[in-house]
């Protein structure tokens, strides 16, 4: 098997005039999670359009081996098909109608949403879709999970549990993982490494490794450096350390 299941190598990507990717180079490990994330219309679903093939470089190459599931920021389902018809969706590849139903239910006790498997997705909140969403992605043996902007939809307390809720689902069923988001703290609570674009067109501006166990507390204090090291990076807030101490140092000379 290829321990490197993603690799792009010197992917630029134009529509007509608008140079969008410049040059990107990166490497996804079997197993790793990796966040993207940068400003607004920098390029991010463009690179996950590559990475899943949806799309094609102007230039560079992309290797990919393994199935590719997507996860979108809202509407995936199919508002005519139930919860459970959506899930199923996901485990096409069975062809006993035994196995389907069986793994269908234990997605739903999965996601935790049992007494949902008649539903319609109108009759879901957001959050409660978006789970759907992710059990459907999770359903089968596909090998990578391809994440735009997920939780972007949803309000904020809901959103630091899906957070939970995906590091849990990603446990039981271990994938290789792009999450893109323009949320620092959801990349720094969730990720392995986190990728900064640059604006557009996006390069890579900053690259940074999170070895913490998920699921990962927002106040775990390696995911705090994180988030103030990528705003830093992003010139949001000031590198007190660093500035300390440079002080520090000019008062010893
Ligand atoms: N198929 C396309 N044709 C023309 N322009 C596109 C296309 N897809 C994306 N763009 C443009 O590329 C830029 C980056 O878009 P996108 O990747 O969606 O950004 P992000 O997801 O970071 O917000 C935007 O200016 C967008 O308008
Ligand atoms: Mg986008």
């Amino acid at each position: 098997m290829n321990e490197k299941p993603l690799q792009l190598e010197k992917v630029s990507r134009s529509f007509g005039s608008l140079e969008v990717l410049r040059e990107l180079s990166l490497t996804i490990s079997r197993g790793e999670f990796v966040a993207v994330v940068g400003p607004s219309g920098c390029g991010k679903t463009t690179l996950l359009n590559l990475l899943s093939g949806y799309d094609q470089p102007s230039s560079g190459s992309i290797h990919r081996d393994g199935e590719v599931r997507m996860v979108y920021q809202q509407d995936g389902l199919f508002p005519w098909m139930t919860v459970a018809e959506n899930i199923a969706l996901g485990l096409r590849e069975l062809k006993a109608e035994a196995d389907r139903t069986r793994q269908t239910n234990e997605l739903l006790r999965l996601i935790r949403l049992e007494s949902f498997e008649r539903h319609y997705p109108h009759q879901l909140s957001g959050g409660m879709r978006q789970r759907v969403e992710l059990a459907r992605a999770l359903a089968g043996d596909s090998d990578i999970l391809l994440l735009d902007e997920p939780f972007s939809a949803l309000d904020y307390l809901t959103r630091l549990r899906l957070r939970q809720e995906l590091a849990r689902l990603l446990d039981e069923r271990p994938r290789t993982v792009a999450l893109v988001t323009h949320d620092i703290e959801e990349a720094a609570q969730l990720a392995d490494r986190v990728i900064v674009l640059s604006e557009r067109p996006a390069r890579i501006q900053y690259e940074l490794s999170i070895a913490v166990p998920r699921p990962r507390d927002l106040t775990h204090p390696e995911v705090v450096r994180a988030i103030h090291r990528i705003l830093t990076e992003l010139g949001i807030e000031q590198d007190h350390e660093n500035a300390a101490g440079s002080r520090r140092f000019a008062a010893s000379e």
